[in-house]
């Protein structure tokens, strides 16, 4: 599938399968999702440049690579897409976070914004848009659109379950936006649930079922 990468690692697959379990008790899906987040970022990080700088070891000097190029904003759509967060910033504790608060109206499905704040200088920096399920996409295409109104330029999208409703939603809206997902599922429901899925990830991470 064009522009999206499937993250078909065992670790990914099996911790997958842990939370799509119906009987996960809220504490192991907030883990979980946050041990998977940590692997997708370790994916979706995989091609950043680097380059060679002088270093010396306890024996010698030598050139050892370091990441270079654009620093990372990693953008959570609340407020499923903090469960995500921990997990990322451990390996990239320098990121800065732009939080996107939407929430899907249950009877239009439509994202309706009611918080936005994000660095200033997003035109600069590689922005990590993630949030677990991209369902009808409406929300993803909405925080999209306003990071690029404030100036992001280069944008990825990590997700944890993807139907392909939302992929072609998202590819046909901005179709230089890559999405990193640990599996594409068979199709959404007529309440835009995601099925086989998971259920409602917030609810499941936060406990509000
Ligand atoms: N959001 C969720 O949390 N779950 C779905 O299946 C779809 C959207």
């Amino acid at each position: 599938m064009e522009g999206v990468h499937v993250v078909d690692h065992p670790l990914v697959q099996h911790k997958l399968t842990l939370m799509r379990t119906d009987s996960r008790s809220t504490k192991g899906f907030r883990q979980l999702l946050n041990e998977i987040g940590m692997l997708l970022c370790y994916e979706v990080t995989r091609d950043l440049p680097t380059e060679l700088v002088d270093i010396e070891t306890p024996l010698q000097p030598m050139k050892a690579p370091m990441i270079a190029g654009k620093k990372l904003v990693f953008a959570p759509i609340l407020r499923a897409g903090v469960g995500f967060l921990d997990g990322m910033l451990d390996l990239v504790p320098s990121a800065r976070v732009a939080h996107i608060g939407l929430y899907r109206d249950p009877e239009t499905l439509q994202a309706v914004e009611y918080y936005f704040k994000a660095p200033s200088d997003l035109a600069d920096r590689l922005t990590i848009v993630m949030d677990p399920m991209l369902a009808t996409a409406n929300s993803a295409v909405a925080a999209i659109d306003r990071l690029k109104a404030r100036g992001a330029k280069d944008i990825r999208f990590v997700c944890l379950l993807a139907a392909p409703e939302g992929i072609k939603r998202l590819r046909d809206a901005h179709p230089e936006v890559t999405i990193w997902t640990a599996a594409v599922d068979s199709h959404l429901n007529d309440h835009g649930y995601i099925v086989p899925g998971l259920g409602d990830a917030g609810d499941r991470m936060f406990g509000t079922k």
